[in-house]
């Protein structure tokens, strides 16, 4: 099965050879071909070029059935990956929206049994049936915004049997929906009440019981943890992380949200990913990701919700570093899976360029999930996990009409969705 997209009048991030990521000043390039056409065939994008070029004949050859789409006045772009949620999630928490609005801090609200412990009750309540329908509807929401990569966590378990029921939720994702999903087991998310007081004695059940079994179902692709103040600490981290690598799981760790914890520099010497969150950044930390094959991530959504500092980006990428934007979709600190949303955040508050949040919301966004040879980028090979706009004037009006839906049409693996 082939389609042809004609009459695009941007394919924006057209890669001709594969990057890995990028990085400081070339996070403000994206290359673009104006007037151009596509060839999707199978899975796959199969060709492109401009449109003075196309030749139908060749284009065409082989029998196969074409279906011809013009996409005169529209943009062309690949998929948001998502590279970090925690989409998997029972209930919801505007109770503690409300508790924000009167002045209560994220932080207090953890501390008397709200926040990831309240997720955590509800999950352990509800059935693997009812958790797997409920994701579901979110990852169709998020490719309905143009996702075509998400990145799932556990994590609202907080004993062996949730945790294992969130993830085989997430593989489930896996098998029957068309968006590329990649697993990461967060067991250590938070203290649950029944360890109160016994930090050690649940990383000690993290190590020995959680992450072998996780690993004999091959259940998760990553490891998390959540190294910050108040939840866990650099040597804690560093022990789940070193358990975590013994069975293959990569690392990409919550890090300095609430504080300089140490958790950048804990994933970085585990070689992990992503380092995530990132509001507490200085020049040591800075220093310590240059040079690293870890990609910091900032998760402008949670900053918003929560009123939370705001991460450096600017300095991080005068620096030389990659950034990657990512969601963080989850019913606590950033109730929202809508990339387009986060691209305007990127530029509103961390004054990132219109080109700087495609790329962190695709190529860069790519490697911190660990998909940047299959996504992230219009390259022949690729999958073709794209969206066409509507009518717009550039790509600087995504961003800047920040909350109108522009998405129009979504391939997934080369299917059109129906929506
Ligand atoms: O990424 N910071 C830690 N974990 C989540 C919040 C989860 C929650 O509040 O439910 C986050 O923001
Ligand atoms: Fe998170």
């Amino acid at each position: 099965m082939k389609t042809l997209i004609i009459n695009i009048k941007k394919l924006v991030q057209i890669e001709k050879a594969p990057r890995t990521w990028v990085a400081g000043k070339d996070m403000a390039q994206l290359s673009s071909i104006d007037n151009a056409w596509l060839l999707v065939e199978d899975d796959k994008i199969a060709a492109f070029g401009e449109m003075k070029e196309l030749d139908k004949a060749s284009v065409c050859s082989g029998g196969d059935t074409i279906k011809e789409i013009d996409a005169t006045g529209r943009l062309l772009l690949p998929s948001y990956c998502d590279s970090h949620t925690h989409l998997v999630y029972a209930g919801s928490r505007e109770v503690e929206y409300i508790d924000k609005i009167r002045g209560l801090s994220y932080e207090e609200i953890a501390r008397r049994g709200g926040g990831i412990l309240n997720s955590a009750e509800r999950i352990r309540q509800a059935s693997e049936e009812e958790l797997y329908d409920a994701a579901y509807d979110r990852v169709q929401e998020i490719a309905g915004y143009g996702t075509g990569a998400v990145e799932i966590k556990s994590g609202y378990g907080l004993d062996t049997d949730s945790e294992l029921k969130m993830l085989r939720v997430i593989r489930r994702l896996k098998q029957e929906t068309p968006l590329l999903i990649k697993s990461t087991f967060l067991g250590a998310h938070a203290v649950p009440a029944e360890y109160k007081g016994r930090q050690t004695d649940y990383v000690d059940l993290i190590i020995n019981e959680m992450i072998p079994m996780v690993a004999a179902e091959e259940l998760a692709d990553y490891i998390d943890v959540f190294c910050d103040k108040g939840f866990f600490t650099v040597e804690d981290t560093d022990r789940m992380l070193n358990a975590g690598m013994k069975y293959g799981m990569r690392a990409k760790i919550h890090a300095n949200e609430l504080d300089y914890s140490g958790g950048i520099q804990v994933g970085v010497k585990y070689d992990a990913l992503s380092v995530d969150h990132l509001e507490y950044v200085g020049d040591e930390e800075i220093a310590c990701l240059l040079g690293s094959e870890t990609m910091p991530t900032v998760l402008p959504g949670a900053a918003f919700f929560l009123n939370m500092p705001y991460s450096p980006v600017r300095q991080m990428i005068d620096a030389g570093l990659p950034v990657a934007l990512a969601s963080d979709y989850n019913p606590g600190s950033s109730p929202s899976g809508n990339m387009k949303f986060i691209m305007s955040l990127g530029c509103i508050n961390y004054k990132m360029l219109p080109e700087e949040v495609i790329n962190a919301t695709t190529i860069n966004s790519a490697y911190a999930m660990g998909v940047q040879e299959e996504v992230g980028s219009i390259a022949v090979g690729k999958l073709a996990n794209f969206y066409l706009t509507k009518p717009v004037p550039g790509i600087e009006y995504l961003p800047y009409a920040y909350t109108a839906d522009l998405v129009e049409t979504v391939f997934l693996r080369g299917e059109q969705l129906q929506f």
